[in-house]
């Protein structure tokens, strides 16, 4: 990608002796809603921070809108906004009173200060409760309030470290919502989720696993990347099916999503058939029998398996 607002090569961080993240090679360009997802302690957190500016590189080079992060990564925090994995809002302070301390950390204009938090307060929705103390808002609306104050200083690129996590459904909607306008306004963002369901709504997505980038492309062309297709059985009695599809040929990996036992196999339509038959001569009672979409969630959770399996 020759126009990369983020341009990283061997990017590396260790701390003493963790390997935190290895050798990365990234290019995003202007513009990408750009996810980035793995397990716990796989280096998603280091890698944001690093892109921030706030911390120092071991190894290799990276420039951020045009910045050079060795040399200048004082001159890239105004034109990033990072919201940290644990933001910290001032609980005592009102939601608009914590926006105008954000405002003046980031030397925002005294003349814009009314116009932008004004702006901000509707965008995340909190008008409404703009004099209620940070401590007293709901989890979501802290998270809001957390993002309106990242974007106090209108900054071009946002690194936003799990946003969501820990917040219900609809507030996460909601808080999307409002991340499709920023990304439709131009703004790039880099977001980290555990949420499958939030990666399928990036242009593109970067699983990372003990530090290095091992996939890294749109939603779509990971989930055809699956060598196989899924069927999906619903059963109560889903560890007998496991065991029972384990000796079947095709049936490459089994995965449970409560009583939906999603099997990924080589050929859809013929292992279904196949599998059906195989567990009523059981007598193992099922329904729901069908060939499923794939989803995110099951390819990312196939790739780490594959990955966990060539390790040991
Ligand atoms: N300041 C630090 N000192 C020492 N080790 C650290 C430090 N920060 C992170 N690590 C280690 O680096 C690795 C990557 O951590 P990181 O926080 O980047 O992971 P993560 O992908 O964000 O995980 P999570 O999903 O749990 O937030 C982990 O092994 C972690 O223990
Ligand atoms: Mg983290």
């Amino acid at each position: 990608m020759t126009d990369s607002i983020i341009q990283t090569t061997g990017l590396t961080k260790s701390f003493k002796k963790t390997l935190a993240v290895d050798a990365l090679d990234l290019a995003i360009g202007s513009g990408e809603l750009f996810g980035l997802v793995g397990p716990d302690g796989a280096g998603k957190t280091t890698t944001l921070r690093l892109l921030a500016g706030l911390l120092s590189l071991s190894e290799g080079e990276a420039t951020v809108a045009g910045y050079d992060l060795r040399k200048e990564s004082e001159s890239i925090k105004k034109h990033i906004g990072y919201m940290a994995q644990q933001f910290s809002l001032y609980a005592e302070l009102s939601v608009l009173e914590n926006l105008q301390f954000f405002a003046e950390i980031y030397d925002v204009p005294k003349e814009k200060m009314a116009e932008r938090t004004e702006k901000l307060l509707q965008f995340a929705r909190l008008t409404e409760f703009k004099d209620r103390r940070a401590a007293h808002l709901s989890g979501g609306m802290q998270k809001k309030l957390a993002l309106a104050c990242t974007l106090i200083h209108e900054p071009r690129i946002l690194l936003l470290d799990e946003p969501t996590t820990g917040v219900d459904p609809i507030s996460r909607r909601e808080f999307w919502d409002i991340l499709t306008n920023l990304h439709l306004n131009g703004t790039t963002i880099i977001v980290s989720t555990p949420y499958m369901d939030e990666a399928d709504r990036c242009s593109r997505v970067g699983l990372i696993y003990t530090g290095k980038l091992v996939i890294c492309d749109s939603p779509r062309q990971i989930k055809a990347a699956l060598p196989g297709e899924m069927v999906e059985f619903l059963t109560d009695e889903w560890q007998k099916v496991k065991t029972l599809v384990a000796k079947l040929p095709g049936v490459l990996e089994a995965q449970t999503y409560g009583e939906a036992l999603h099997l990924l196999v080589d050929d859809g339509n013929k292992r279904l058939k196949q599998i059906t038959k195989a567990l009523t001569k059981s007598g193992i009672k099922f329904r729901g029998a069908r060939v499923a979409p794939v989803r995110m969630e099951e390819a990312f959770i196939s790739l780490i398996q594959r990955l966990e399996d060539d390790e040991s």
